[in-house]
């Protein structure tokens, strides 16, 4: 995470840069590793987008006690159209991997990152890419079709540069896909729409699970920062002679 997030700080520079989901916190790091001083360059806005509102008041909490006032977060589901926002120069996605819609759910989330840009800047996409298996490469092929047909070209790739330790599959890498809008293409003026096609929201979060939640809601906690009661208890010292 550290890799990735001074990555992104170098890449962003000086930038508006949009988080399409962001489950790792990569843009609390990125804000905070310029806030502290550790690297002097970094983007001069970021704004979360993601449909869990833990994730968004997270953000916003640490903003907050941290006065990073370059980052901010929203609620947002993006299977809606995407909220009207003033432009941005740059997206980041870390998405659903995709291997059981070809991609599917990686493109609706580019899409959002496109329409942040208004079709014109870049992209940096965090998908599987593993010399192993099938599936990552018809992903990677998926993506790239799809933001050619949208003027985006692949202008960077560092292959096989992290991994997603996640338990059902700890071993598969990833890679960071660099899309870059084409000069002078024609940009699109139509606005973002909702996705209504059930076809492309097949198997989104994996084999036979469709998206059924529109926003995963935070319950309120006593006081943030601390294991919540019911996680723990106390086995006290005996009573000292
Ligand atoms: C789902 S995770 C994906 C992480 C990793 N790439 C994977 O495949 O396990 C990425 C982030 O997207 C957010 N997210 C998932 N579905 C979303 C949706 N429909 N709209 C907006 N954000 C979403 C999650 O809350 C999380 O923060």
């Amino acid at each position: 995470m550290v890799l990735q997030s001074e990555i992104v700080s170098n890449w962003a520079d000086g930038k508006r840069l949009a988080f399409v989901g962001d489950g790792d916190a990569i843009s609390v790091c990125v804000a905070y590793l310029k806030h502290r001083g550790i690297v002097d360059y970094g983007p001069s806005k970021i704004t979360v987008f993601d449909f869990d509102e833990r994730v968004v008041k997270a953000v916003k909490r640490f903003a907050d006690k941290e006065r990073l006032e370059n980052l901010d977060a929203q609620l947002y589901n993006c299977l809606d159209s995407f909220p009207d926002t003033s432009k941005f120069d740059c997206f980041y996605t870390n998405p659903p991997w995709g291997a059981s819609n070809n991609g599917e759910s990686v493109n609706i989330f580019v899409q959002r990152g496109i329409e942040a840009v208004a079709y014109e800047g870049d992209g940096m996409i965090v998908i599987a890419d593993d010399d192993e298996l099938a599936w990552p490469k018809q992903v990677l092929a998926s993506v790239q079709k799809y933001a050619s047909e949208r003027n985006f070209f692949v202008s960077r790739m560092m292959p096989k540069l992290h991994q997603y330790h996640l338990d059902d599959n700890p071993e598969l890498l990833s890679c960071n896909l660099v899309v870059t809008s084409v000069p002078g293409a024609e940009v699109p003026i139509f606005p973002s729409e909702a996705i209504t096609d059930v076809t492309r929201l097949e198997n989104f979060y994996g084999r036979s699970n469709s998206p059924r939640v529109r926003y995963v809601r935070e319950r309120k906690r006593v006081d943030y920062g601390r294991a919540h009661d019911d996680e723990y208890e106390y086995e006290l010292l005996e009573k000292m002679p």
